[in-house]
């Protein structure tokens, strides 16, 4: 039998509704979107803006702004270093402690080579405050890089406070908006976004596909392309179009409702307080009123979080950010919302999706509290901590 899979922040499962949508595309619609001279590649471009439309739509934005790309990362590389690469040879970034590694990597990479990286300091459930943006303002600044929700604590930021400032002072804002594209509302327009990234399989579509939003006007954001070759999305880009992953892409959006986040803050607050009735030494990490409705992050002092998911046999979720599990170091966002080693070592990511019940909450429930109970017996630490 599979686990409960409470791992939906890492990846979703495919919606069966985009598969179908885009298995024709691997079948009889082959056809290359550069292909303008035959009705097979015209029928594949034709595809491929109808899903750019969809997805330009989803954040209010031109469809000729949708840059077609691998993936978040992707996106994010193309935005930092594409802008930085356009402006000048050095210059400033502004950035804050618990983006993901495909800003904060990007932006180390971009130190490495002249620029000086500002890391803007969260509190303690993780917001960063507007007025240290426009503190850490210098006149040679031409990009600040804000998430607008985060992937492992789920904490939502004031993006449109934020585009506020950066449009006041003429600098760039590019948001990774991975985990709230298709979740939360997002108008370009309204929050002064000029960049924008998101990825289609964290809303129930295929991995593999992403896009980069770049504003046209006012101002047009220019970009250095970073794979050449063949000058394929209006030359930002190049390299054949994926036309199946767009149509799933596109699908995904259509499928998405917001209406999805009563049923997930439900659940949400099902298996928080199901946990904490047994185990009120349990921490939630993370804002209580600024939260994807999706997102649990726990820790239980003094147990260890790579012991528990062991024994949690029937369940699938992980320690934090799938991206650095890899990593024995402990997570930087949890660090940065001052979590000491030990506790941060302790800390359990639960992420709901659009297919977990609410059965499947009672037993994960049940089989959280019931491995708690007996890893904290066989502890003794836990016995010293409750002495
Ligand atoms: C906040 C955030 N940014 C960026 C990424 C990277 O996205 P992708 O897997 O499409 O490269 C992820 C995915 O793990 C994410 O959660």
């Amino acid at each position: 039998m599979n686990p409960i899979y409470l791992d939906n922040q890492a990846t979703t499962p495919v919606d069966p509704r985009v598969t179908k949508a885009m298995i024709p595309y691997l079948s009889e619609q082959f056809g290359n979107a550069a292909s303008i001279h035959h009705s097979l590649g015209r029928k594949a471009k034709e595809t491929v803006e109808h899903s750019r439309k969809i997805l330009a739509n989803e954040i209010n934005a031109r469809p000729k702004e949708i840059i077609f790309t691998s993936g978040a990362t992707e996106s994010i590389n193309l935005a930092i270093r594409g802008v930085c690469e356009k402006n000048m040879d050095k210059g400033h970034i502004i950035t804050q402690a618990t983006e993901h590694k495909a800003v904060l990597d990007t932006c180390d990479a971009m130190e490495k080579k002249g620029w000086d990286i500002t890391i803007l300091p969260v509190d303690d459930r993780g917001k960063v405050d507007p007025h240290s943006v426009k503190d850490a303002m210098r006149d040679d600044t031409v990009l600040v890089a804000i998430m607008h929700a985060n992937n492992e604590i789920g904490t939502i930021q004031p993006i449109a406070e934020f585009g506020k400032i950066c449009r006041k002072n003429g600098v760039l804002f590019l948001v990774d908006a991975c985990q709230s594209f298709g979740k939360l509302d997002i108008d370009v327009n309204l929050m002064h976004i000029d960049l924008l990234a998101a990825t289609a399989h964290k809303i129930y579509g295929p991995k593999g596909i992403g896009l980069l939003y770049a504003k046209s006007k006012d101002p047009k954001v220019e970009l250095v392309e970073q794979i050449t070759g063949g000058g394929h999305e209006h030359r930002r880009r190049s390299g054949t179009l994926p036309v199946h992953q767009i149509v799933g892409f596109g699908r995904a959006v259509t499928i998405c409702d917001p209406s999805e986040n009563e049923e997930l803050s439900f659940l949400q607050n099902m298996l928080i307080n199901g946990v904490m009735a047994v185990h009120s030494d349990a921490h939630l990490n993370g804002s209580t009123d600024h939260r994807l409705a999706n997102n649990i992050n726990f820790s239980f002092p003094g147990l260890d979080a790579e012991t528990l998911i062991i024994k949690m046999k029937g369940i699938a979720c992980s320690t934090g950010s799938a991206c650095s599990t890899a990593n024995l170091e402990p997570s930087h966002v949890l660090k940065a919302i001052g979590l000491k080693n030990e506790m941060a070592h302790s800390s359990i990511r639960f992420s709901l999706g659009r297919f977990n019940t609410k059965e499947e909450i009672r037993r994960a429930i049940n089989e959280i509290n019931h491995v708690l109970s007996s890893v904290k017996e066989n502890s003794p630490r836990q016995q010293l901590l409750h002495v």
